[in-house]
């Protein structure tokens, strides 16, 4: 969507605290020992208490409230009976809508034991996100995104996902335009002022390749490599942009 008003932008501002408030309050609660749908369940009540319902039930009819995707699992990962161990790499995203306005944001949360790889995977795709979200303004090409990321992978020897980039978001939970996180030199959309769209990059320590596991949902790496994604809503502007889940 493209913000057109105060009510738009104090609206999706109101959703994106809750989501991005309900994605701490999980990453907080993140222990070895409990299951992906203990996780997933305190961020479902997190999001009623709020009075936001859960995006990919409402849109997908998916099988969880939140997306919890570990290890080799590189997205929508289905909340169950998986105990999170001592040193996964769990990601979380939480999306959803509340009267009409929807935000999406995600992140990456290393359990300890800590590998250096794994520290590194998750300092890679932060800056990822710092430097693709400075890219992101109103007159610049959307490519200048994946430019971005896909440069900051290679040097240091990651890939990203040619499948698993930003979107647009607001109205609904996947809206037009895309912004992929590798360089397509004939991507030819052009951020606009008031465009409200994720940037979520992934970085992938593997041949950058995902399939779609046996669940129908989960997208797993088909080298078993790891991955790091950091998400947020943003709204576009002539200057930086509005970070919409920032909490
Ligand atoms: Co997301
Ligand atoms: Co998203």
């Amino acid at each position: 969507m493209t913000v057109a008003s105060e009510k738009d932008l104090i609206a999706l501002l109101r959703i994106g605290k809750i989501v991005g408030l309900t994605l701490q309050h999980m990453l907080q609660q993140v222990e070895p020992g409990m299951t992906t749908r203990e996780l997933d369940k305190i961020g479902a009540a997190f999001l009623k208490q709020h009075g936001a319902r859960s995006a990919p039930i409402l849109a997908y009819d998916y099988p969880g409230h939140t997306c919890i995707s570990i290890n080799d699992e590189a997205a929508h990962g289905v909340p169950g009976d998986r105990v999170i161990q001592p040193g996964d790499l769990v990601n979380v995203d939480v999306s959803a809508e509340l009267d009409g306005y929807w935000a999406d944001t995600g992140a990456t949360l290393p359990v300890p034991p800590v590998t250096p790889e794994m520290e590194n995977l998750c300092a890679v795709a932060r800056r990822a996100l710092d430097e693709a979200i400075k890219v992101a303004r109103a007159g610049q090409p959307i490519n200048r995104v994946g430019k971005v990321v896909e440069k900051l992978a290679r040097r240091n020897g990651y890939t990203t996902f040619h499948e698993l980039g930003g979107h647009g978001v607001g109205r609904h939970i996947h809206e037009k335009p895309s912004v992929p996180n590798d360089y397509r030199k004939r991507l030819r959309d052009r951020f606009e002022e008031g465009m409200v769209l994720t940037i979520e990059p992934f970085i992938n320590n593997g041949k950058g390749r995902i399939y779609t596991a046996g669940d129908k949902w989960t997208l797993k790496t088909v080298d078993g490599s790891l991955s790091a994604q950091y998400e947020h809503t943003v709204v576009i502007t002539r200057d930086e942009p509005i970070l919409v889940t920032a909490v």
